[in-house]
């Protein structure tokens, strides 16, 4: 068995406690129901609630457990390369809209960390995408030449604090990070109150557009005139947002460094094997943080040899010795790179959604909660119609046809995995495997003590075959992301229900 070093735990959600919201009341009435309580929904809720809607925030685990507790919440506009891309595919009118919405969304955070007072390690920090090799150099000069011409607080750097060298890197000034789960705890509590409401371990299995809409919970039913699915992909698949993102799994890990040796800024690299790097305070000292070796969900087995490549990297660039943590986490990639925010569809007036973010929703997530409490309130939104959610969308690029493929391939080639094993005994233990029993596809894990806990392999969302995640000791559908644990339990959407015992 590998020996994965560090608790397996979101550092965010392990150093924050648990808030107990009030319980579910059937039959609320409010002005917009919000589902899903990451940093898209919250900003969204706080930002009508301040505007003097009520408001109903309704969450199926707990408040900024799901990607936002577990990200590595970098609050930026550069995201890695994309600027030169934009004006390229877009253009610069496009792509100065793209610029300017993320850096208004880091002064949003800012103004509210400000205004509310929110203790969460919120600090300015450059930005840095690097290169330490002389192979992609070019693409950094011509991202830096893209985001001058932008107006965006961009120069080319080849000095950096990291402890080593790099052939070059844009640097993005005051930028910010921040403690992802204090700043989110914070919002939802000021959200409940004169006629608002947050509901936690409430799961919402459907949404009825109507006057009012109807919210159909495994509680009971909320009716709003507006309703915003946040809950990273939309629960609902009449947008099909589905097929237009693909769902992109990720790895941290985190070490204890010397305050004196850690790097100042917020880094990532560039290509194929990039590394995100920050730091945060901890325990009076600096805890180091490490991502990367991403992939699309559901695809690969042997998920403990993400951490431990991660590992290797920490120990030899920085010379950490000990791991603290290791978690992981998945965001929806969006095809044409841009995020879809408003309308589900162009047939709804009263549900909106806010995913696409592609690994850079702390921008993207604060952003959407200012256009979509925009839409919901009437306003004008200078960024509206880059991200309409209903834009016509080039499902023919390179990316979508690849990754749809993969989709199609795991929905027929899936049903004959497994077939090989038709017992329960050939499941080692603490292995997770599927097998066919009576014709069934069957997702079996067997623990350690030796007991076998068996599930239905068939997601619920589009029945898709789900597959093991060992490091994670998870059930992870390669189709649209939706995760389960061992014994079949929901983590995360957008299937709204558990795997059949
Ligand atoms: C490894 C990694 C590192 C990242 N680092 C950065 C970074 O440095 N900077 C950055 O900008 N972005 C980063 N991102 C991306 C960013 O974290 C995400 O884009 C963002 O957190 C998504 O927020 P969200 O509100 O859409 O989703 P979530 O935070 O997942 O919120 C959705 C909520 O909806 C709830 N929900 C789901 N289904 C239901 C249902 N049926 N009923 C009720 N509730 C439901 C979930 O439980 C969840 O709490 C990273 C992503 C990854 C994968
Ligand atoms: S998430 Fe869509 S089929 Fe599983």
């Amino acid at each position: 068995m590998t020996l994965i070093a560090g608790k397996p735990a979101s550092f965010w959600i392990d150093s924050t406690a648990k808030l107990t919201f009030s319980p579910f009341v059937n039959n609320t009435v409010v002005d917009v129901a919000i589902v899903g309580a990451g940093i898209a929904g919250l900003t969204a809720a706080m930002l009508l609630k301040r505007a003097g809607k009520t408001v109903a925030v309704i969450e199926s685990r707990q408040v900024s457990t799901g990607v936002s507790g577990h990200t590595t919440a970098k609050i930026t506009s550069l995201h890695q390369l994309i600027y030169a891309n934009l004006i390229k595919e877009f253009g610069a009118e496009k792509a100065r809209l793209y610029g300017e919405s993320n850096q208004a969304a880091i002064e949003q955070v800012a103004k509210l960390v400000e205004e509310e007072q929110i203790d969460c390690e919120f600090s300015r920090q450059s930005a840095y995408t690097f290169s330490d090799s002389p192979e992609h150099l070019d693409k950094i000069e011509a991202e830096v030449e893209a985001a001058v011409k932008l107006g965006l607080p961009a120069s080319f750097v080849k000095d950096t604090s990291l402890p080593f060298p790099i052939t070059g890197a844009v640097q993005f000034e005051n930028q910010a990070q921040f403690h992802p789960r204090k700043y989110l705890l914070h919002l939802a509590q000021t959200l409940p109150g004169n006629g608002s409401y947050l509901f936690e371990e409430t799961r919402v299995e459907g949404v009825e557009e109507g006057s009012p809409c109807q919210i159909t919970t495994n509680r009971g039913v909320v009716k709003a005139a507006d309703v915003i699915v946040a809950t990273n992909l939309p629960i609902l698949d009449q947008g099909l947002f589905f097929a237009k993102t693909y769902p992109k799994r990720s790895y941290i890990v985190a070490a204890q460094i010397e305050t004196s040796k850690a790097p100042e800024g917020m880094y990532i690299g560039v290509g194929e094997n990039y590394r995100s790097i920050r730091t945060t305070p901890y325990e009076g000292g600096t805890l180091l943080l490490v991502g990367g070796e991403g992939h699309k969900t559901g695809t690969v087995d042997d998920t403990e040899q993400r951490y431990l490549r991660l590992e290797d990297y920490a120990r030899d660039r920085f010379g950490v010795d000990t791991f603290e943590y290791r978690w992981s986490t998945q965001d929806m990639v969006s095809f044409d790179k841009l995020p879809y925010i408003g309308k589900l569809t162009p047939l709804n007036n009263h549900i909106y959604v806010a995913t696409g973010f592609t690994l850079w929703g702390m921008s993207k997530g604060t952003l959407s909660g200012m256009l979509l409490s925009d839409l919901i309130l009437g306003r004008e939104n200078p960024w509206a119609e880059l991200y309409d959610a209903t834009r016509a969308t080039p499902f023919v690029s390179e990316t979508s046809l690849k990754e749809n493929s993969n989709v199609a391939k795991h929905w027929v080639g899936d049903r004959l995995k497994g077939l090989d094993n038709s017992s329960f005994s050939e499941v080692a233990r603490d292995e997770g495997k599927l097998v066919t029993i009576n014709g069934n596809k069957v997702a079996a894990y067997r623990d350690e003590q030796g007991t076998v806990h068996a599930v239905s392999a068939v997601c619920p969302h589009l029945a898709c075959i789900v597959d093991w995640n060992s490091a994670e000791k998870s059930w992870d559908c390669p189709c649209h992301g939706s995760r389960f644990t061992y014994d079949g339990e929901l983590i995360q959407g957008p299937a709204v229900k558990d795997l059949e015992s």
